[in-house]
């Protein structure tokens, strides 16, 4: 069973309460507007299906596979993302989807391209914010839970690629991170 080394950061049940809360604020923002979801993948993948489902307005979809890490728990600093991948937003209000907001190199980088667009308006929405990282400047409107500067898994979140499919928030251990180093 994976995650037996990680303790549990946020339950499932806090982050269906939070995600519920997100989901109905959304909603009534946006009842009114053309919305496109434009999500990151792939860390956003579970919340993402968890909120879309509880937002009852039109809307479009749109993913955009991102990557920042390349491995460790520290930022490469270096966002990768293809353009064309880019949906047409012009005048549409565009909400991004992330799983989490560390030092907001990722959000700078696909706003600035976004704004390039046109689009109406655009606003951010993550799960999880380090805000003891964050680079100045850089906010998302709808944030789901302020964590401490811990490297996180679960819920979509990753190390290495795993641990996306635990249900709930966990903090990497030392020995998790130690096994791994050595495969
Ligand atoms: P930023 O560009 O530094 O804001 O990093 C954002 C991206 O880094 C997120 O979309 C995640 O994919 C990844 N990331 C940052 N912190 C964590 C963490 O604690 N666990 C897993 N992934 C993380
Ligand atoms: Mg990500």
């Amino acid at each position: 069973m994976i995650g037996q080394n990680e303790t549990i950061l946020i339950t499932q049940e806090a982050i269906q309460k939070r995600v519920t809360a997100l989901a109905a604020q959304i909603t009534q923002d946006y009842e009114d507007k053309e919305l496109t979801i434009l999500a990151l993948m792939k860390g956003s993948v579970v919340f993402l299906a968890d909120l879309l489902r509880l937002i009852p307005i039109p809307l479009r979809l749109e993913v955009l596979p991102v990557s920042s890490y390349h491995g460790g728990t520290e930022t490469s600093g270096v966002v990768t993302f293809a353009t064309h991948f880019l949906p047409d937003i012009v005048d549409h209000h565009v909400l991004l989807i992330d799983d989490i907001l560390d030092s907001g190199t990722t959000l700078k980088a696909i706003t600035a391209c976004i704004l390039e667009q046109k689009p109406a308006s655009l606003r951010s929405c993550v799960l999880l914010h380090k805000k003891v990282k964050t680079q100045p400047g850089i906010k998302a409107e709808y944030v789901g839970f302020e964590i401490p500067d811990a490297f996180v898994v679960g819920y979509g979140l990753d190390y290495q690629e795993y641990y996306r499919n635990l249900p709930e928030i966990r903090v990497l251990s030392a020995e998790t991170i130690a096994q791994r180093s050595q495969k």
